[in-house]
């Protein structure tokens, strides 16, 4: 198959029109969003959505998520729109946040990888809802990497992991968020975040709503099963060995400096000086991080690099879910020197 490569250009709807058209026959184009590119399919035509499973190599049972571009297309999906559930998309839809409902029957268990419930998301970026607004239903879409590789942050991360698999990818440059969208099970009385994001726990809570994280994220030991299927799974993982460093700036440099061909992801604060290095910008600004990260994961792959050290972000805020991805991408493996 060929993969159509196209510029967004806001003065030509046309592009949109026939990514539409695309999704509609049931095939597959890759579009940003404001957290990171999604992989996007007909979220009702259960053949379409499996091609998404396909060309992803994604395990069956991790669910997708519905990107609808108005509030009034959600009734057909879910059965129930609980209080908390009108509260926060009040709140922070459209952007970066995904609901978990309890899900009606016109949504396949291909969507929901057999559970009863559907997640949801409202997302701001312009050319995802017009995308969605032009195909005129639900775009079931995770993100457009390889799985197991990190979310694509840049058109050109989704034609290194889709080229020649999917019928179109619309570059609309870097994605603001870089992180994956907060997703919350909104299905009972308190909000559960089973994947942390830009809208953060202290977001939530100050709304006077009752917020727990889902067990995993917080006790490691935990043995029960995530929640969220998609956690459960290495992710984001660079082809390297990855070691998060935790400590005080003088003890993480001089540990890496016993390894000066190791590569490093650090801050503006806390430079190390090795040769293959990059900077998340302030330890002190998450934000910046977090539209980095998977950018970096992606160069030290091209780089060829076999060994790299991060400096462990600061933990509060969207720091949280910087820390999360950055756990993941190293397996576990967090240090304190
Ligand atoms: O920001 C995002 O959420 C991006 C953009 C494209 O919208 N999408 C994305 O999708 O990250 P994906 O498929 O890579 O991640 C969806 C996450 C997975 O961890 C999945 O297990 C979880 O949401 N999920 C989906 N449906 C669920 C459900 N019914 N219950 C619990 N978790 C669910
Ligand atoms: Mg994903």
């Amino acid at each position: 198959m060929t993969t159509k490569f196209v510029k967004y250009d806001a003065k030509n709807n046309d592009i949109l029109k026939e990514a539409a058209d695309i999704i509609n026959i049931g095939g597959l184009v890759a579009f940003p969003t404001e957290t990171v590119y999604g992989l996007g399919a007909d979220g009702l035509n259960v053949k379409a959505v499996k091609k998404i499973y396909e060309a992803k190599g994604r395990p069956s049972d991790n669910p997708l998520i519905l990107h609808i571009s108005d509030i009034k297309q959600l009734k057909d999906l879910v059965a129930e729109i609980t209080p908390i559930a009108k509260i926060l998309m009040d709140k922070f839809w459209p952007g970066p946040m995904t609901l978990v409902m309890k899900k009606q029957s016109i949504v396949s268990d291909t969507v929901s990888g057999g559970l009863d419930t559907v997640a949801v998301r409202l997302p701001e970026n312009e050319i995802a809802r017009n995308l969605i607004n032009y195909a005129n239903k639900p775009i079931a879409a995770p993100s457009a990497n390889s799985s197991g590789r990190p979310s694509p942050t840049k058109a050109q991360h989704v034609f290194e992991d889709l080229n020649g698999k999917i019928d179109m990818i619309i570059d609309g440059g870097s994605c603001e968020v870089g992180l994956e969208s907060t997703v919350v099970d909104v299905t009972g009385q308190k909000a559960v975040i089973l994947r942390p994001g830009r809208v953060t726990f202290e977001d939530i809570e100050k709304l006077g709503i009752d917020v727990s994280y889902d067990r995993h994220l917080i006790d490691k030991s935990s043995v029960e099963k995530p929640k969220s299927p998609g956690m459960k799974y290495k992710h984001y993982a660079p082809k390297g060995d990855l070691v998060v460093l935790e400590g005080e700036y003088e003890s993480i440099k001089e540990y890496i400096k016993k390894f000066p061909e190791a590569g490093v992801l650090t801050f503006d604060e806390y430079p190390i000086g090795n040769e293959i290095e990059f900077s998340l910008g302030s330890i002190y600004k998450s934000e910046q991080g977090s539209k980095l990260l998977f950018d970096y994961l992606r160069q030290f792959d091209s780089l060829g690099v076999n060994k790299m050290f991060a400096v462990k972000p600061k933990e509060d805020g969207i720091g949280f879910a910087l820390c999360n991805r950055l756990f993941k991408a190293a397996g576990g493996k967090v240090m304190e020197v």
